[in-house]
């Protein structure tokens, strides 16, 4: 078989997006004698949120607030709930189903239009899981130990773990690459599955001595790409956390909203005029970091209107800015909710046009991995 060599050229035609090009840290940098790829790639976007439980404000301002703008500067761009990936850990099956359509329903109603982007639920699209099992295949017992989400998910038991869980990231590589996607926007959290998708598709091409996956870019970009919680400036704002008071839920009433955030965790000193000032206060810091999303502002701005104020005054207009951005939100998303069918219509058209992508490119992976198929 013919080896190419060179890089990843799909920067050329995405420089708005930053450029391709290797991670910051390789988890297991691929082999030595690999070199990237020549192809030219479609820009692409993918990204996917998993239907567990309700969406919560990191969820939007990590992910779905970028997805939105993502789908004006990319040709092409498929968002998707990843249900396959919900059942890696135990799902009551109604509740799934509910989770599925109100995520579909938040991601309409943040702005993503079925018209411009592809909207999809990941079992839909059977040749997710299809190439999946092949990356199961080319990825290593050692890399998937190492993942950081799988030792936080699995705790101390992680003998009781599903080997779905254990699993997960090479099914999230499959996500990615089933549709040759270049560009990824997440939060901060999924870096190391993202560098991990680089090194299965940089191990394919070379075991099969092809150019066929590309080196996908994560796009981790804005003031919000770690939301924290808001008991808790140290933690990472969940759905898992017990504590419904640490989250802002995209369903929650404009009352819940200014409540939780008047109970928010701060401090007793008054805002720092410059961001510097935020340093070793992680409460404070999280609270101007949510603001300077909301308000699509950098820190430096919300701090230079802010700056000498106490969160006793701060507090309050973080509130109104939070209930006029997310209000609208949630009542559209009930609005979608009392029409399940709609959602499932959206949802079934986006599989007939996402496996027009996929298809042909698991069929490709099979001819490069030598299964016979079916003469025509
Ligand atoms: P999930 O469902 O945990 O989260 C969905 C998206 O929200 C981001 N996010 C946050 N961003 C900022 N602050 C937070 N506190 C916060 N919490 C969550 C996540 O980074 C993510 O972008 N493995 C993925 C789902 C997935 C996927 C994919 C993503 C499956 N296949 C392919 C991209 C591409 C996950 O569990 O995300």
């Amino acid at each position: 078989m013919r080896r190419r060599s060179g890089l990843v050229k799909s920067e050329r035609l995405l420089t708005s997006l930053g450029p391709v090009g290797k991670p910051e840290t390789q988890i297991c940098p691929a082999p030595k004698d690999t070199k990237m790829t020549e192809t030219t790639f479609t820009p692409r976007v993918f990204s996917g949120i998993q239907p567990s439980g309700g969406l919560h404000l990191g969820n939007y301002l990590g992910a779905i607030k970028r997805f939105v703008t993502m789908q004006d500067e990319v040709a092409e761009s498929v968002y998707c709930m990843v249900d396959l990936h919900a059942i890696t850990v135990w799902q009551d099956p109604k509740a799934l189903q509910h989770s599925t359509r109100e995520l579909a329903a938040g991601f309409i109603a943040s702005g993503i239009s079925p018209e411009k982007s592809i909207l999809i639920n990941q079992s839909q699209v059977p040749e997710h899981a299809q190439l999946g099992w092949i990356f199961n295949c080319v990825a290593r017992m050692g890399w998937m130990q190492r993942m950081t989400q799988f030792k936080d998910k699995a705790g101390k038991n992680s003998q009781a773990a599903s080997l779905g869980l254990f699993a997960y990231p090479a099914l999230m590589a499959a996500d990615i690459l089933v549709y040759h996607a270049t560009h990824v926007p997440v939060g901060e959290d999924q870096k190391q599955h993202l560098e991990l998708t680089r090194d299965i598709a940089a191990k394919f091409n070379h075991d099969y001595g092809v150019d066929f996956f590309p080196m996908t870019e994560p796009v981790i970009e804005g003031a919000a790409t770690r939301v924290m919680s808001l008991r808790d400036g140290t933690k990472k704002m969940s759905k898992s956390d017990p504590s419904d008071a640490s989250r802002i839920n995209m369903t929650d009433d404009a009352d819940s909203i200014a409540k939780k955030i008047r109970k928010a965790k701060s401090d007793a000193d008054a805002l720092p005029s410059e961001a510097k000032g935020l340093e070793d206060r992680p409460d404070a810091r999280n609270l101007i970091n949510i603001y300077a999303a909301l308000a699509d502002m950098t820190v430096d701005q919300v701090l230079a209107d802010v700056g000498g104020k106490q969160f006793g005054e701060f507090k309050p207009m973080l509130s109104d800015l939070a209930v006029a951005k997310l209000s609208p939100i949630s009542t559209e998303m009930a609005r979608l909710m009392s029409d399940p069918a709609e959602i499932d219509r959206v949802l079934a058209k986006g599989a007939l046009q996402a496996r027009e992508i996929t298809a042909p490119i698991l069929q490709k992976t099979y001819d490069i991995v030598g299964m016979v198929r079916p003469a025509i």
